[in-house]
């Protein structure tokens, strides 16, 4: 479906819980917990998805939160694999370890398991976790067969050795890497820890060759490279890469908001009428749709990133 501005809008972000097992330094919470009944069943989740297939979205991600934290994560994804649309998950992996079998039989295509330095007291510092955790999840998830990817928030705290390790790490999981611009949110420490995501590229050159590599269809923002070592690297920066235009997603938070934009205040309440039926999640849909503006502005606080999981 197209928006206002001519855009193939295909990609619904749904986050499934606004709770969270790590404290990420860059990470907006919002000041207070939804309340139970605030938040979407996986009824609510089911009609929602199926009135985005009716609007022609083709790709659901599943965020948090933390996601796993969810109880019965999959068959809520095995519902929507039902349903016959590409189901992916963004996850801290804390808890994949555990979850990685079962997510794969519910039909699981592909999962983002962000992990910020494979140093344990850089990865504490700024995840709130532990990094033991995260690389036993990952380890599990490349082992049942899932598509993983993961994600690096890139940081003034990074240093070039922190992304040889990251490298060395790809190369070993043979796993995509995606650095990830630090994005403005209230709390979001920005301005002690911004730094362009140019500099993750040339750092990266500092260490390896990067060449350009094509971009699946549907992947929104991102500029792929491949270095030396057959690493798939992707850059990935709303604002200064200038992306808006590519932007093919809507996201709705757990309590059934539809946002559509990380950085305008504009939403939608679909809570309602994704309880009336189908018909109604697609009125909400196309009135998200409508209003989904050209470009975000940075300066306008939009939803909190815990609320809809970057
Ligand atoms: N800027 C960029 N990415 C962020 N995330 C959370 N907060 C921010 C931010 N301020 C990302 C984390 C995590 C995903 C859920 O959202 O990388 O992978
Ligand atoms: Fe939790 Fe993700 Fe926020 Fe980190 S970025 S605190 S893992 S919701």
């Amino acid at each position: 479906m197209q928006d206002a501005h001519g855009r193939e809008i295909t990609y619904l972000r749904i986050s499934v819980t606004d709770r969270c097992n790590f404290r990420c330094r860059y990470c907006s919470r919002p000041s207070q917990l939804l309340p139970r009944d605030r938040i979407m069943t996986f009824e609510d989740i089911v009609t929602l998805v199926k009135a985005s297939q009716r609007l022609g979205f083709r790709k659901v991600r599943l965020t948090g939160g933390e996601p796993l934290l969810r109880q019965d994560i999959g068959e809520l994804v095995s519902m929507l694999h039902g349903l016959g649309i590409r189901v992916s998950l963004t996850t801290n992996g804390s808890l994949l370890a555990l979850k990685s079998r079962e997510l794969k039989s519910a039909g699981l295509d592909s999962i983002n398991v962000s992990l910020d330095f494979v140093d344990p007291v850089k990865f504490t510092y700024m995840d709130g976790g532990d990094v033991a955790l995260v690389l036993r999840g990952i380890e599990a998830a490349v082992a049942s067969d899932l598509e993983t990817k993961i994600n690096v928030v890139f940081t003034a705290k990074h240093e070039r050795r922190d992304l040889v390790e990251l490298l060395h790490l790809a190369e070993s999981l043979g796993t995509p890497f995606r650095f990830i611009e630090l994005m403005p949110k209230n709390g979001s420490s920005f301005n002690e820890l911004f730094r362009p995501i140019g500099e993750a590229k040339s750092m990266l050159e500092s260490i390896t060759t990067l060449a350009p590599d094509e971009v699946p269809p549907d992947s929104g923002p991102v500029e792929y490279y491949v270095t030396a070592q057959g690493v798939k690297v992707g850059l990935i920066a709303f604002f200064s890469m200038n992306k808006c235009l590519n932007c093919n997603r809507l996201r709705v938070g757990s309590n059934g908001v539809i946002y559509p934009c990380l950085f305008r205040t504009a939403q939608v309440d679909a809570l309602e009428r994704l309880r009336s039926g189908v018909d109604g999640a697609v009125s909400a849909l196309l009135e998200a749709l409508s209003i989904k503006p050209l470009h975000g502005n940075p300066e306008e606080i939009g939803p909190e990133m815990q609320e809809i999981g970057g």
